[in-house]
């Protein structure tokens, strides 16, 4: 399990640790910076698949992306009796991300190109480290890059060995490092890493992937877009918790149950004469349907991580929601940005989340009412 979370320098999250339970609530105002966390673990995860550069491009490029404001925001500038302003830097130009977890922590660290470099937008990889446990130290760490140069602590002897002395400032050691002989250990974290899930914006418009036909084959894990809504419905009732599966639906929709029927997604509604399909669901329905195919896996992730699942769903379905993410739990951590106060409530009456509140000051987020866990950035 992932224990903490840590950003510097990614849009407004200048500096923030937070602390990660088994189900982690993520509110906040608008504009107070959920989206960016959010981003930044799916930017971690965009590692494990060597397409972090092209992700941060994506989003509008590491100058979009880096924290807009000072260096430091001094406490005059706090104060108001200075404007807020840049001034000189005392240390290199970095965006860094990182997690810890019981078993082991990761940080990556990116800077600015050389003027030599043929792509002057793209951030370069000047630095990252692996370790064992919850915190970076010299006898924790196993896995070191810095700029080209990556060494490996060898389990057995304990002794270093330069694995490459020559990767791509946009090559991450843990896509080519990872190695079955002696890069084991950045090979079992970075798998563990390609599994974590996401799911943001699952649409439900008319031409929402979900709406389309979809015919019943083994789909342990629903897509990120849900295209294969049906087919992941159909292997829960299969192979995984189909009880639950039925009691959420009828939680939520009293009188509904969900059809086995090879042909596709056929929901029986009470009062009707014939069961519907997806393009005849409401988009709320459809939701909900989504999210319990995404909860319910029955491959579940370590770490499974959802950006406003409420969207379009009455306050009343927000407490079968809580039931199930409280049940998701048990098998998956999980994080949950949402500012919905229903489900807020929902989620705090079955006491089994933690919340992280974000609030913005001076451009920064912050996390006012949670301790930071110690937390050590790899050295340059
Ligand atoms: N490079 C940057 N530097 C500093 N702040 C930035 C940068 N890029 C974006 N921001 C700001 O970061 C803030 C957080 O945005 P984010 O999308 O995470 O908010 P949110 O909490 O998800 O809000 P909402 O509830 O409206 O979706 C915004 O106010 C945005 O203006
Ligand atoms: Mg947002």
């Amino acid at each position: 399990m992932l224990t903490t979370l840590a950003v510097a320098n990614y849009r407004s999250l200048r500096d923030l640790v937070i602390p990660l339970g088994r189900l982690t609530l993520v509110t906040g105002a608008n504009g107070s910076g959920k989206t960016s966390l959010y981003r930044a673990l799916r930017l971690l995860a965009e590692t494990a698949q060597g397409r972090l550069i092209a992700t941060l491009a994506q989003e509008g490029g590491f100058t979009s992306t880096l924290w807009a404001g000072p260096e430091t925001i001094s406490r005059t500038m706090r104060q108001g009796r200075v404007p807020i302003q840049g001034g000189p830097r005392s240390k290199p130009i970095s965006l860094a991300l990182g997690f810890a977890g019981d078993a082991y922590g990761y940080a990556i660290d990116l800077g600015m190109p050389s003027p030599e470099n043929p792509f002057p937008l793209d951030p370069v990889i000047k630095g990252e480290a692996m370790w064992t446990g919850e915190r970076l130290s010299r006898s924790s760490l196993f896995a070191e890059r810095r700029n080209a140069l990556v060494r490996l602590r060898m389990s057995d002897s304990g002794v270093w060995r330069e694995a490459m002395d020559a990767l791509s400032p946009f090559d991450s050691m843990v896509t080519h490092c990872a190695d079955p002989a002696d890069g084991f250990e950045l090979l079992s974290m970075r798998e563990r890493m390609r599994d974590w899930r996401f799911y943001d914006a699952l649409r439900t418009d008319p031409d929402a992937p979900a709406r389309r036909p979809g015919i019943h084959t083994y789909t342990p894990v629903l897509a990120s877009d849900g295209a294969d809504l049906a087919a992941a419905l159909a292997t829960i009732r299969a192979i995984g918790d189909a009880r639950t599966l039925d009691e959420t639906i009828e939680a939520a929709f009293p009188g509904s149950r969900l059809l086995d029927d090879p042909a596709g997604l056929r929901l029986r509604q009470h009062g009707l004469l014939r069961p519907l399909g997806p393009t005849e669901l409401s988009d709320g329905t459809l939701r909900f349907l989504l999210l319990v195919a995404a909860l319910l896996s029955p491959r579940p992730p370590e770490l499974m991580v959802l950006n406003e699942p409420e969207a379009s769903l009455h306050p009343s379905l927000m407490p079968p929601l809580a039931h199930l993410l409280k049940t998701a739990a048990r098998q998956t951590q999980i994080v949950l940005v949402s500012h919905s106060a229903a489900l807020i409530a929902a989620l705090r009456e079955t006491g089994c989340c933690e919340e992280v509140r974000l609030e913005k000051s001076f451009g920064e987020t912050a996390a006012p009412d949670c301790e930071s866990p110690a937390w050590t950035w790899p050295k340059r």
